[in-house]
């Protein structure tokens, strides 16, 4: 249960909102952190901790990118494909990208480790192609330079094993 585990951090959300309700967006983020994605359990608790009905959570976690509705591999690699970063090689650099680690758009490796699919705009269109990796931005990115961050997160997930 989020809000045992996470007690002091969701205390901490809350005293910066008015009220409950407001804190559903940070509290999705917890519940995505515990279960790797947004679970049906993790809503069921995000909506008792905001007083909300779990469809209503459930409707803003589909409408935001940031939040995975199923299960992701440890890294989730969101491609911008938005038209300014599409100008800049986008769109080959994500099919490459899929035709390297073998997985259909929104797919996993089969050892669990990466996850791709395109996203919108994600505001850093002079720095494409470029994706975010579990929120922090890798830009100005070509195959090259994709395979050794690939290579660094296979090495950096098996030292983690
Ligand atoms: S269009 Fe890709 S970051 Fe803006």
């Amino acid at each position: 249960m989020i809000a045992e585990k996470y007690a002091e951090q969701i205390a901490k959300i809350r005293a910066k909102y008015p009220d409950k309700r407001s804190t559903v967006m940070p509290l999705l983020y917890i519940a995505q952190e515990e279960y790797g994605y947004v679970s049906d359990e993790g809503v069921a608790e995000v909506a008792a901790l905001c007083e909300l009905d779990p469809t209503q959570v459930r409707s803003i976690a589909g409408f935001y990118t940031m939040y995975s509705e199923k299960p992701k591999g440890k890294y989730w690699l969101q491609v911008c494909t938005d038209l300014p970063c599409a100008l800049r090689g986008a769109d080959e650099f994500h099919k490459q990208l899929k035709e390297y680690l073998g997985v259909q758009e929104g797919g996993t490796t089969a050892d669990g480790l990466f996850t791709v699919e395109h996203v919108m705009c994600l505001a850093a269109c002079d720095k494409a192609p470029m994706l975010q990796c579990n929120f922090h931005f890798v830009e100005n990115l070509d195959m090259d330079k994709m395979k050794s961050f690939i290579d660094q997160w296979r090495a950096e997930a098996k030292a983690n094993k």
